[in-house]
């Protein structure tokens, strides 16, 4: 790993600050596992951390996914959260996201490993003119998001990722004699008495099911006693670990190339593996160092780090006390 100046390093990650577009050029070829990123969306109204026009986004997007291209390790897998949006002043869905999917397939051999969709329950009616004022179009709470890879065997064990049994099958289990016969299905799926067996969860589906409605972590509680605005899109955490679970070991490299308030990198450090984050904002990456913080810290303190980091003078090493270094 050639980059240098890191805003902070923990025990398993390092935070840069800067445009990923040069900083992945400093990365070294086939070094890294697992891609997960959520770029700026393409939407119509302008959001606070900046888009790009819906016409321009997929060749904004493409050199950035060009790169990630070079950097993945060969079983490597680059995991795309991508928001849908519609056309301006239409009641008409934009392409993009599966422009950007065909292109990405097409032009640099990316294969579509399967296709996810994250389901926001909590996401609230919008655009207010189709969905709420004419009522013609009912809520978007679903993002795709592309599971890409180099191979057709990019390193992934369900097995890392299994969900709960439902009531039923856990009564089928208990006792299979009484509630199911083995037999062939008019799918072709053989069920057998194995089906029965406990192997510790369910397989999950690719409809991820997870509420955005993180309001109280340290993250927030730290942005809002020091007064500085938290990150306005990011991800739920369950949503990053589910993929680094599902396609890396322990000790494998993840990286977010827009990496936000590092949501991705703080699951990372706790699930143990090595994790890079790049940001442009270095306010919203100086931020995201209140996640890896004690939580107990005064507020004076707290500033004075934010503070200290936005000035990118040199690298701090968190976790840190901050009551004894600051
Ligand atoms: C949707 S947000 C990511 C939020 C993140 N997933 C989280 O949970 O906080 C996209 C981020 O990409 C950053 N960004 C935009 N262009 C960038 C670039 N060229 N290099 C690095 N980051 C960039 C934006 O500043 C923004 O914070």
């Amino acid at each position: 790993m050639v980059l240098e100046k890191a805003l902070y390093t923990t025990n398993w990650g390092a935070a840069y600050a800067g445009n990923s577009l040069e900083l992945l050029d400093e990365l070294e070829s086939d070094s890294i596992n697992l891609v997960m990123t959520s770029p700026p969306f393409a939407l119509q109204r302008e959001k606070r951390y900046g888009n790009v026009d819906q016409d321009a986004y997929i060749d904004w997007l493409f050199p950035f996914c060009k790169k990630v291209y070079r950097v993945l390790a060969p079983d490597g897998s680059f995991v795309l959260d991508l928001g849908g949006a519609y056309q301006s002043k239409r009641p008409v869905r934009s392409l993009y996201n599966y422009r950007l999917l065909i292109k990405l397939c097409d032009e640099l051999d990316f294969r579509l490993a399967e296709e996810f969709f994250w389901y926001n329950p909590s996401k609230l009616p919008s655009p207010i003119e189709w969905v709420n004022k004419r009522k013609i179009r009912v809520k978007d709470a679903v993002n795709t998001v592309w599971w890409l890879s180099k191979t057709d065997y990019p390193k992934a064990n369900v097995k890392n990722v299994l969900v709960p049994y439902s009531e039923r099958m856990k009564k089928l289990q208990q006792n299979p004699a009484k509630y199911y016969k083995p037999k062939a299905r008019p799918s072709g799926h053989d069920i057998s008495a194995g089906f029965a067996i406990d192997n510790g969860g369910a397989i999950p589906s690719n409809l991820l099911q997870i509420p955005n409605t993180e309001s109280n972590s340290q993250y927030i509680q730290m942005c809002k006693a020091v007064g500085v605005a938290a990150h306005p899109a990011r991800f739920p955490e369950k949503l990053p670990l589910f993929f680094i679970n599902f396609l890396t070991n322990s000790g494998d490299t993840v990286i977010d190339i827009f990496a936000g308030s590092n949501t991705t990198g703080y699951v990372a450090e706790t699930l143990k593996r090595r994790w890079i984050a790049f940001e442009l904002n270095p306010s919203y990456l100086a931020g995201s160092a209140f996640r890896f913080i004690d939580s107990n810290q005064n507020i004076d303190a707290t500033l004075s780090l934010f503070n200290k980091l936005i000035q990118m003078q040199e690298t701090i090493n968190l976790p840190l006390s901050l009551q004894f270094s600051l």
